[in-house]
């Protein structure tokens, strides 16, 4: 697998995170146009990461941790929980945008606030994973 793949992956999914941490700080000082634009960049960023992931997955097949003892058990921990998180946030995240698109506001803050820390832990543990992967 080419080495750029996998920091292209994580870069990927990390812009995503941070582009949902602006938009979060965005709403709480109440600019919804910039809150609207950071979210769908986010949301962009994420599906841009499951299509490079899909393929290099496809490709190349998973990567495998070489650790062992406590690492390899913390290790598993963090990819078993973004994993599941991961998949849930697929469809969490769409149904936010949907409420909030569709002007239901109350509906789309209610949803959000368990989208947004989910998509966080899924981006910082990315990045947790793929140090562990391949160093920096
Ligand atoms: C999937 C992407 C999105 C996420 C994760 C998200 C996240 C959030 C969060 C966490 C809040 C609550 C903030 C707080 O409690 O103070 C919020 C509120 C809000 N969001 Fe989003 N948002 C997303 C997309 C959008 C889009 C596309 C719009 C389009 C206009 C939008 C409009 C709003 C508005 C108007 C509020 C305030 C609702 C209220 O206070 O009743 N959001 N969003």
């Amino acid at each position: 697998m080419p080495t750029w793949l996998p920091a292209l992956n994580t870069g990927l999914i990390a812009i995503s995170g941070l582009a949902a941490l602006t938009g979060y700080f965005c709403i709480r000082r109440r600019n919804i146009t910039a809150h609207k634009w950071a979210m769908l960049t986010a949301l962009t960023f994420a599906a841009l990461f499951l299509l490079v992931y899909l393929t290099r997955a496809a490709l190349y097949g998973g990567a495998h941790y070489a650790g062992h003892g406590l690492s390899r058990v913390v290790y598993f921990v963090i990819l078993i929980s973004h994993s599941i998180l991961a998949a849930a946030l697929g469809p969490l995240a769409l149904v936010t945008a949907y409420r909030a698109l569709t002007r239901q506001f109350r509906r789309h803050r209610r949803i959000a606030r368990f989208t947004l820390p989910i998509w966080l832990y899924v981006a910082v543990t990315g990045w947790i994973i793929y140090v562990m992967l391949y160093g920096l």
